[in-house]
């Protein structure tokens, strides 16, 4: 009886081992341990043993029966697919996130401030980054050789063609194509052959505003643009008008706002001024309305230009402007 139960043994773990699948484990199941299985057979004949060998057949056999049932069980386990074994599956563990992205605080900080303008009343427009000098200077009163285009250190593609400066350009292509009143705000990549540091780099976002019709004063500049900022940066900031030059505006001017660290009282972001220059401005020139066509005894408007990487470091609290075009997911990730 002892060889035969070693014989059921040896033959029933080979076959559990070489199982497939959960049903084969439950067949090789049934046929040792059922009703009817040869263990279940050969258990049932202990009792006719003599009793002297009884106890050791019976422990032997019990032994053997432990050991299959453990074989089948672990045969089982690694034959069902994970996702059906109830006790791995820990409903209470935290799902996998999918990776979020998030906007770009320059593209937050743009999408905000055409929303104010949009809220005024001006439409957007854009024109392309790769310019021609007519666009990028000239029809802007900056025929060749004019000092202002040093102020403006330039990418050139060829003799005519370039990476705009700024985006005035859009001013001209927008009045060459429609008549007044013309209200709108051109946001926009520009470049600059300069050198980078922590204020200034080679590309940069700018946004354009053009208001042009009949009786356009300077107030109304002022009350736009005072406007706009305490929107921004939902405070009451007072803006100061200092007197520029651009060849494209007169009378032209330089905007500050008080310093929104330190309200004026003077700070290492305001080098202790109290005020922050954000932007330039002024009356379009007789000479630009002559170049679209426009009659300038008729018409008369205001243009602006400010750099949204300024305001966004002023609003975040940003203190090196490269932050936005190196893409270090730390950085971006924050917005
Ligand atoms: N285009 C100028 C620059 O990039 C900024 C500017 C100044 C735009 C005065 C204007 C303006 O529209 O009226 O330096």
């Amino acid at each position: 009886m002892k060889a035969e139960l070693e014989e059921i043994t040896k033959g029933a773990l080979k076959r559990i081992e070489n199982a497939q699948s959960p049903e084969e484990i439950e067949r090789i199941k049934l046929d040792l341990l059922g009703r009817k299985g040869r263990l279940t057979q050969l258990l049932r004949q202990l009792k006719d043993l003599p009793p002297e060998i009884r106890p050791e057949v019976g422990r032997v056999a019990n032994q053997a029966k432990a050991k299959l049932e453990a074989a089948l069980k672990e045969r089982r386990n690694s034959l069902t697919p994970l996702h059906q074994k109830r006790e791995v599956l820990d409903v209470t563990l935290p799902g996998k996130r999918p990776w979020e992205g998030s906007i770009h605080p320059l593209t937050i900080t743009l999408q905000r401030i055409v929303e104010i303008f949009y809220g005024m009343g001006f439409e957007v427009a854009e024109g392309p980054e790769v310019e021609t000098d007519y666009y990028n200077f000239e029809a802007l009163n900056m025929p060749p050789d004019h000092p202002a285009r040093d102020m403006q250190d330039t990418y050139y593609l060829s003799k005519d063609l370039l990476l705009r400066t700024h985006t005035s350009p859009v001013q001209i292509r927008v009045m060459e194509r429609s008549q007044p009143p013309i209200r709108i705000v051109v946001p926009g990549r520009v470049y600059r052959h300069e050198a980078i540091n922590a204020r200034s780099f080679t590309v940069f976002y700018q946004l354009e505003g053009l208001y042009v019709d009949e009786g356009v004063t300077f107030g109304q500049l002022k009350g736009v643009l005072t406007a706009f900022i305490n929107e921004f940066f939902a405070a009451e900031l007072p803006l100061r008008f200092r007197p520029s030059f651009f060849p494209f505006t007169e009378p032209s001017a330089e905007v500050d706002i008080r310093c929104v660290i330190c309200r004026g009282k003077g700070c290492s972001v305001c080098k202790g001024r109290g005020w922050l220059e954000i932007l330039g401005a002024g009356m379009v020139d007789p000479a630009v309305f002559q170049r679209v066509g426009y009659d300038p005894e008729r018409f008369s408007g205001y243009a602006f230009g400010l750099g949204i990487d300024r305001l966004a470091m002023l609003k975040y609290g940003i203190d090196d402007i490269r932050l936005f075009y190196e893409n270090d997911i730390r950085f971006l990730s924050q917005f």
